[in-house]
């Protein structure tokens, strides 16, 4: 007996381990006209712990002081060996982690996978939608560069649109009247303590539901028929389905290694689309550059807040949005989840979706 077999075998002794290699992947079934829309969970995995380790890799140069902030940063692009590469795929991975989030949410949106009894696994994943959002939005202060302070103070004034409590939201976000020390520190904390902590909680939360419930059937082909709701809880299993481990792990695997490719794309040849100019200029609070944008992903909001007759109209509509999209499954509770015979669904995806886009596009041109 060789040596791999003989750990394996003391392992499984003690712990069953053949038994969970089995439940979880050759014996775990997937629906038999699964599609190439569920890899985008596994997908985000990866691109997650990615950004993880290349952060854990900043942090070991990275200076948290709006003194030395960005000199630490321009000394790990040029003194220390591979620190470009680190920093380009960290910052260049944030915008490929919130594609997939988006494309992951679209895809659920679009089965109406947040349909009994999948309405906890939404509301996880699109509390760790709002938690990527805001580790954006933190981490991006954080090199003290021109783009950092004068996207974030753009950012942050726009609480301020509040009635009664807008000038005390800005000094709470900023840890005074402008963005400064205070609020490097307190981004930071949040950057690599808080935030980071919150998503692990939510996603262990989201991986628990997704693996206890198992996956939905995709809502399509001619012998769908929706789940009648149950009384009492029960595993959706597909027997007769395709094994987890190797069939959907290769598919897993190919779509993986299309964002890796993007993502190293995009470290490689296109920073820039990341880091403009203005992330090389170090903050300088006495002088505004012109045209600061934030993040594509934040253009929407941003535009909204700009095209509306009155800021704090821009808010609500922003907040009920949300609201509405973390409660949907409480909202649209019927069965019914094919596409095709839900046309109120179906036209408000649609509007909404093209709505966002033209709202981002717009944004990025005005
Ligand atoms: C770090 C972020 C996330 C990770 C690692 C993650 C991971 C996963 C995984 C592995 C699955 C099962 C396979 C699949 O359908 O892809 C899944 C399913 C699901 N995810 Fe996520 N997810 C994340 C974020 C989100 C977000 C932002 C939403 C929506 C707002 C969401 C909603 C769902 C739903 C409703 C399902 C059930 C799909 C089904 O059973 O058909 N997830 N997620």
């Amino acid at each position: 007996m060789g040596l791999k077999q003989r750990a394996f075998d003391w392992l499984d002794l003690r712990l069953g381990v053949r038994d969970i290699l089995q439940q979880n992947l050759t014996h775990y079934l997937l629906p038999r006209n699964i599609n190439v829309w569920y890899t985008l969970g596994a997908t985000l995995l990866v691109l997650f712990s990615l950004q993880f380790i290349t952060g854990i890799f900043l942090l070991v140069y990275y200076i948290p002081n709006t003194e030395q902030a960005f000199a630490s940063v321009q000394r790990i692009m040029n003194d220390i060996p591979y620190g470009w590469l680190v920093r380009f795929l960290h910052a260049t991975g944030s915008n490929v982690v919130i594609l997939v989030l988006f494309l992951h949410m679209l895809s659920t949106l679009y089965m109406a996978a947040y349909k009994r009894p999948r309405e906890i696994t939404w509301i996880f994943g699109f509390l760790i939608f709002l938690v990527s959002l805001a580790m954006s939005l933190t981490g991006y202060l954080l090199p003290w560069s021109q783009l950092s302070y004068w996207a974030t103070t753009v950012a942050t004034e726009s609480a301020g649109a509040t009635p009664v409590i807008g000038e005390a939201m800005i000094h709470f976000l900023r840890g005074g009247p402008a963005v400064g020390e205070f609020t490097l520190g307190r981004f930071f904390a949040l950057h690599v303590m808080g935030l980071p902590l919150i998503f692990a909680l939510l996603a262990g939360g989201h991986l628990f539901c997704v693996r206890r419930i198992g996956v939905s059937r995709p809502p399509f082909g001619p012998d769908y028929l929706p789940e009648a709701p149950g009384t009492s809880f029960h595993h959706t299993d597909h027997s007769g389905g395709i094994p987890f481990f190797p069939n959907y792990v290769v598919k897993d695997l190919m779509v993986i290694a299309f964002f890796l490719t993007l993502l190293a794309a995009g470290a490689f040849f296109a920073p820039q689309l990341s880091l403009p100019p203005e992330a090389f200029e170090p903050a300088d609070p006495f002088r505004t550059p012109p045209g600061i944008k934030p993040e594509w992903y934040f253009l929407a909001a941003y535009q909204l807040l700009r095209i509306l007759p009155n800021e704090f109209l821009g808010l609500v509509v922003q907040g009920g949005a949300v609201a509405f999209l973390l409660f949907l499954p409480f909202i649209d509770r019927g069965p019914e989840r094919r596409p095709g015979r839900r046309p109120l669904f179906l036209g408000l995806f649609i509007v909404g979706l093209a709505g966002f886009l033209i709202l981002t596009v717009w944004g990025y041109l005005s």
